[in-house]
């Protein structure tokens, strides 16, 4: 089976072709970074817009990638959510029109089991049952994946997703936006210990997460340390490593106790902040204590990416999954509302 498989849920517009036999056979993807970048953040009627400019020319990109005639699949899969409503109705109704276009069925994708679904496109996948560390700009989720469409969620985040309190802390310290990559970078050149933030909630029990005092904490240290508004680089560096180190800590943690909860030996780590170097580094020593093994997408689909949704989309179609008539997209959707495959 061969599936279109289109993400447009927030500020990247991916499109890729994949096929049980060949794999994947083609993806394309347009960052829309540049032009929110002025704004300091996703603005969602820009975003929608750019889509609707983007989505048609990448489609028959990704069909010339992959040496396909323009609607030579069996099926076509889109983001339903959770994501912007605006930039979810482009993939949407694009998707569906397409399908019925062609005469295949379509199916609406779970922007979060796409992500979780990332690392099976490598070489080597991991192999179920697994325990996920899902990370990115809206999530913090970790999810006991018995199965695919199995998902019991272990812990989540009661505030700011993981790569939220990268980007807004990234902005109180004057980054320019996208604020988590950028900071990473600026943390690589810190001194480790001089800056010791609080690591929320590992000295409480349970698998949930919660980042928004450790927001606070750095605004503290920024107000100290700036002379009339101004901080010295090393000492930006060296809170940006303190801040990374408490996020990455915190993570390792609660990434441990869900190992240990449910006897994997299986981690698989995606979305966004799962391209954070020292996040990576950290949960491979944890990992060796715990005779686990991590797996990572490869980087690029590590953030938003058609091709997770192309294989998400294979997966549910051959389970059977056919969207309805009716355009429905799910703007707050959670994981496990979805149903086994
Ligand atoms: O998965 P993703 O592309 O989009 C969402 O579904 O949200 O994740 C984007 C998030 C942003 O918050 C971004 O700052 C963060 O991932 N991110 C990083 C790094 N690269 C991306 N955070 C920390 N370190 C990085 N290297
Ligand atoms: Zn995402």
């Amino acid at each position: 089976m061969r599936v279109l498989g289109i993400e447009s849920s927030c500020d990247e517009t991916g499109v890729a072709i994949y096929d049980s036999e060949a794999g994947l056979m083609s993806h394309q993807l347009y960052s829309q970074v540049k032009m929110h970048a002025e704004f300091g953040g996703v603005v969602p009627e820009l975003a929608s817009r750019d889509h609707v400019r983007k989505l048609l020319p990448l489609i028959s990109a990704a069909f010339k990638e992959a040496g396909l005639s323009v609607g030579d699949v069996d099926g076509v899969a889109y983001t339903a959510g959770p994501g912007l409503i605006g930039a979810l109705m482009v993939g949407a109704s694009t998707g569906r029109a397409m399908a019925m276009g062609w005469g295949v069925p379509a199916v609406g994708v779970h922007h979060m089991e796409g992500h979780l679904l990332a690392p099976m496109l490598e070489d080597e996948p991991p192999e179920y049952p697994f325990v996920a560390l899902l990370v990115s700009g809206g999530h913090t989720l970790l999810v006991d994946v018995a199965a695919p469409g199995n998902y019991l969620i272990l812990g989540e985040s009661l505030d700011d997703a993981a790569g939220e309190a990268f980007d807004k802390t990234a902005k109180m310290m004057g980054l320019p936006y996208p604020g988590g990559p950028r900071l990473s970078q600026i943390a690589e050149q810190g001194t480790a210990g001089r800056f010791i933030f609080p690591r929320p909630m590992v000295d409480r029990p349970g698998m949930d997460f919660s980042f928004s005092g450790l927001k606070t904490a750095v605004r503290v240290e920024i107000a100290k340390h700036a002379v009339d508004e101004v901080i010295e680089d090393q000492t930006m560096a060296d809170i940006a490593m303190g801040f990374q180190e408490a996020v990455v800590e915190t993570l390792a943690v609660k990434c441990r106790r869900a190992l240990q909860a449910t006897g994997y030996k299986t981690l698989v780590i995606a979305g966004g902040v799962s391209a954070n170097k020292h996040l990576r580094t950290r949960l491979a020593q944890m990992a060796e204590k715990e005779r686990s093994r991590v797996y990572y997408p490869r980087p690029e689909f590590c953030t938003d990416n058609g091709a997770m949704i192309a294989y998400a989309g294979y997966l549910r179609l051959l389970s059977g999954a056919r969207a309805d008539l009716s355009l429905n997209i799910r703007p707050r959707w959670a994981l496990d509302e979805l149903g086994a495959m």
